[in-house]
């Protein structure tokens, strides 16, 4: 596998594969990979001939007093993992390679990045929309491969995609789970074993929404109620939020359509970590 830390050889090999008509695939991660990550990698390799992986914990999307310094970093293993799930070349950059002296530029994503994620993390999604910009231009794939978990993100990431005229397929993976059900996520690591049994609550509050999507539940409220009461099993849990919304407007009706799809979505501080997670429910037609 391939180890590049610089823009200018990323872009040089990126180049020579394009060259040789080989179809790139981009994975762009903040590292300290876990079975989620793996994942990717390995749908990734099913959409093209060459996997690039990106490394690179990026300050900028994380909002003063979050977790930056103490996000889990361990290059080494991360390395071994992504050359075991078979990437071709990881890219990770230093700080200063992406964001030299004198720079300047944001990209920022207007509408969809403004609810849920983006309320309650300022400035978070035009952090996340510059670096996967930089990360397009650096790897120049034809293929971006994000995961279900992170589903604002992939919205944010879509629009962008459309509105910059990027000449790439964006294909959305589902949410690799424990399995007891919490969303494999770095920041897993964080959570004390108490809060580890805990943390379950997330994904068991939105099952009990999404079966009661499925059972034809089409109230805003009622779904946002189902997730809540579930929700306060856990009284240690601080919620940010639990919604129901329209899967790609984000929009939040008083009531969905029949067929409607629809995202149920929570986000909650457990001690010193936060949590999000989502499931996807089409409303069932009458
Ligand atoms: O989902 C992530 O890990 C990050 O937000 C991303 C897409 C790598 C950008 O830093």
């Amino acid at each position: 596998m391939e180890f590049i830390t610089t823009v200018q050889q990323m872009q040089r090999y990126a180049e020579q594969q394009r060259c040789r008509g080989r179809r790139i695939a981009v994975v762009p991660t903040m590292g300290y990979l876990h079975e989620g990550h793996l994942s990717l990698i390995r749908l990734a390799r099913q959409h093209a001939e060459v996997v690039i992986t990106t490394l690179f914990v990026n300050p900028t999307q994380f909002a003063p007093g979050e977790d930056y310094e103490r996000y889990p970093r361990d290059l080494e293993r991360d390395r071994r993992l992504c050359a075991e799930a078979g990437s071709d070349a990881l890219f990770a950059p230093s700080v200063e390679e992406m964001y030299p002296g004198g720079y300047t530029t944001r990209v920022s994503v207007l509408g969809i990045s403004q609810k849920f994620e983006g309320q309650f993390r300022a400035g978070h999604f035009d952090g996340v929309a510059t670096i996967v910009t930089k990360l397009f231009l650096a790897t120049k794939p034809h293929v971006a491969v994000f995961g279900q978990k992170d589903w604002q993100q992939t919205l944010v990431v879509r629009q962008l995609i459309r509105d910059l005229n990027f000449d790439i397929e964006l294909v959305v993976a589902p949410t690799v789970r424990e399995p007891d059900g919490l969303a494999m996520s770095s920041r897993n690591v964080y959570l004390s074993p108490q809060e580890r049994q805990q943390a379950t609550v997330l994904y068991r509050a939105l099952r009990a929404a999404a079966e009661r999507a499925a059972a034809g539940e089409r109230r805003r409220r009622e779904l946002v109620a189902a997730m809540e009461a579930v929700l306060r099993e856990v009284p240690a849990l601080v919620l940010d939020y639990a919604a129901a919304a329209d899967a790609y407007t984000l929009e939040e009706p008083e009531l969905f359509a029949p067929g409607q799809e629809v995202v149920l979505l929570v986000a909650a501080r457990l001690g010193q970590t936060r949590l999000i997670d989502n499931e996807r429910v089409r409303l069932p037609e009458e």
